[in-house]
């Protein structure tokens, strides 16, 4: 899932595991490198954490400066040494690292296997190596151009062969991958933070493009075999921004860092009484035609852009429908040149939230893409881009990165609602108002920590939680919800909560944890019914609400406060609480909490 290359006089080894080591939090779940010295490729590799290839390679280091290395998180065979990257030929005369999924493996291995090719694990990379070993003519480039024929499927790919041990070669289609451009020395990597601490200058490879590297040179061709002449990208993130900085977690870090990454989203885009997005080509004679507006996106995002749902249709009021990438991709949607499309991705690489764009994209619709990633797959592939200027999310839950999308979904609106005139003066005032304090807003609540922890500590050997909202807040519900399965390991079930008794009340017992969200005044009277609904169950009820409900103690057993606020803008602070609420009770069940079991921080397979 995590690649990195190096091609220098540094011993490869050493900058190979700096950089996989700053891929972890993609989730992986074995690591190996494999290097070149004196013309033989040699390759290490370990099921488990990066610690145990380290703790192995500390004691028989690979030597060479020239190498490629990778984390792998299982799609083809079980985690296991074996099945781990790098994957080699007959002779470990070519090594191969590989992100995505070659579609074909199984009917080329047969040929392969009726040629006498032997194979060792149950993966579709090791078929890359072995074809390329078949098809090998004494020349690398070469090579790889005939057997990408054969490939089926997606791939972000490293090779090296030993035979000429003065190059990388690294090939992209549909699984992202850069190229470093160093002084003496150059790098690939599938994500930038792998290469940050060595240069912040790259080239983002396109679909079909191959990289040749050497100490001195780059060489970039297109799918034709033509010369490509790419521009240099230059990364505006700071090494540090990659770095814990004295948290015991990124997800800590970067929970602390919400109330920048919210300054961040809105500056420039939010002055006075209207919003303005620079650069983008949307405009009011294109929301003329538009008469329905799609959001696709995945996990958190998908979240966010349930906000987005609520808000584009209060304050543009254009009909919108929401769907997971991976649902709308298989259903033959409706859309056409009258459709806007927004994709919400942190990554920008999510492979079915690109899947979708492609698809909108073939049936005329406008596409604009929200996302935290200058210069990603879906930055490109989208027509429009907003990015929420978050800066590097490492940790895999994601938290930072959901308070500037929902940040950046309450601009689009008001900005879409100005564009067909259907957001009045005063109200765009108000949102832009609103999401002014938002980043003082969130401080309120990350001041609140100690509360928070010790409602965790009391409670880390609960077997489930229930949140409950009505609106706004079943969309935090959600996102809570989907925050402490994925760091906690406790199930939970997020609820709008008038659906309460259409069934999941069956489910409240004795001492059950339910949270209520209750920050809309709109609905509060009906949500402190359903609250005295679970109550009479027996529940333990935690509300969070406004401070001018604070009367609700009377009613419940704990409540948690936000400051006074428009009840449109909650959302952002409300869910700090939520992402806290997980994080500590994942802490005091002693869970990986920047890298939980099974989960990658961004998939870029289907
Ligand atoms: C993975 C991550 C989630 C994320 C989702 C969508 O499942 O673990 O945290 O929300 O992908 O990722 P994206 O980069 O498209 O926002």
């Amino acid at each position: 899932c995590g690649i990195v290359g190096y091609i220098g006089d540094k011993q490869a080894q050493e900058v190979l595991l700096e950089g996989l080591s700053r891929l972890e939090y993609r989730g992986y779940d074995s690591a190996g490198i494999a290097t070149i010295e004196n013309g033989v490729i040699r390759v290490e590799k370990k099921k488990g954490r990066l610690k145990n290839l380290e703790d192995f390679l500390a004691k028989e280091p690979l030597a060479g400066n020239v190498g490629i290395g990778h984390t792998r998180w299982a799609t083809h065979g079980v985690p296991s040494d074996v099945n781990a990257h790098p994957h080699c030929s007959l002779n470990n005369e070519i090594a191969v690292v590989h992100n995505g999924i070659i579609e074909n493996y199984m009917a080329l291995k047969e040929e392969l296997i009726g040629l006498g090719h032997q194979f060792i694990s149950d993966t579709d990379t090791e078929v890359i190596a072995h074809l390329l070993n078949e098809l090998y003519t004494g020349d690398i480039v070469e090579t790889i151009q005939m057997a990408l024929k054969r490939l089926r499927g997606s791939y972000a790919l490293g090779v090296l062969c030993a035979n000429e041990p003065d190059k990388i070669i690294a090939v992209r289609k549909d699984s992202p991958l850069i190229v470093g451009l160093g002084q003496g020395e150059n790098f690939i990597a599938s994500d930038i933070p792998a290469i940050l601490k060595y240069t912040k200058n790259v080239y983002l490879l396109d679909n079909g493009e191959m990289a040749i590297l050497t100490k001195n040179d780059i060489k970039i061709l297109n799918a034709k075999g033509e010369t490509v002449n790419k521009e240099v990208f230059v990364v505006d993130w700071d090494p540090g921004d990659a770095e814990k900085g004295g948290y015991d977690h990124f997800m800590m870090k970067e929970m602390m860092e919400q109330p920048k990454a919210m300054n961040d989203a809105i500056t420039g885009r939010c002055s006075g009484n209207s919003v303005s997005f620079s650069g983008l080509h949307l405009d009011s004679e294109m929301m003329k035609h538009i008469n329905r507006i799609q959001i696709v996106a995945c996990g958190t995002a998908y979240h966010a852009g349930m906000v987005g749902k609520y808000y584009f249709e209060k304050f543009a009021r254009v009909s919108v429908e929401i769907e997971a990438a991976s649902e709308y991709r298989y259903k033959n949607p409706i859309v056409d040149k009258n459709t806007l499309l927004i994709v919400i991705s942190q990554s920008g690489e999510t492979a079915d939230t690109l899947a979708a764009i492609r698809l909108a994209k073939d049936k005329g619709a406008w596409v604009l893409a929200v996302t935290n990633v200058v210069g990603s797959s879906i930055a490109r592939e989208a027509q429009d881009v907003i990015y929420t200027n978050a800066g590097p999310e490492i940790a895999v839950a994601s938290t930072k990165a959901y308070v500037t999308q929902v940040g950046c979904m309450l601009l689009l609106a008001s900005y879409l609602g100005q564009l067909n005139g259907k957001l009045g003066k005063n109200d765009a005032a108000r949102l832009c108002h609103g999401l002014s304090i938002t980043s003082g807003l969130i401080e309120t609540v990350l001041d609140n920590q100690d509360k928070i922890k010790k409602f965790a500590d009391a409670n880390h050997e609960i077997y489930d939680l229930f949140y409950l909202g009505r609106g706004l807040d079943y969309c935090t519900c959600l996102e809570g919800s989907l925050k402490l399965k994925e760091i906690s390991y406790i199930h939970s079930e997020a609820y709008a909560a008038g659906e309460l008794k259409h069934g999941p009340i069956a489910l409240i017992d004795e001492g059950t944890i339910v949270v209520a969200v209750c920050t809309q005044e709109h609905v509060f009277e009906k949500m402190l019914s359903n609250i005295k609904e679970v109550k009479a169950r027996g529940a333990y009820v935690l509300a969070i609400v406004q401070q001018a409900h604070e009367e609700i103690a009377s009613e419940v057993d704990e409540v948690w406060t936000i400051p006074n606020m428009d009840d449109d803008i909650t959302p952002i602070p409300t869910v700090v609480y939520l992402q806290l609420l997980a994080y500590y009770l994942a802490v005091a069940r002693d869970c990986d909490v920047d890298k939980p079991k099974n989960l990658a921080k961004s998939v870029t397979v289907e």
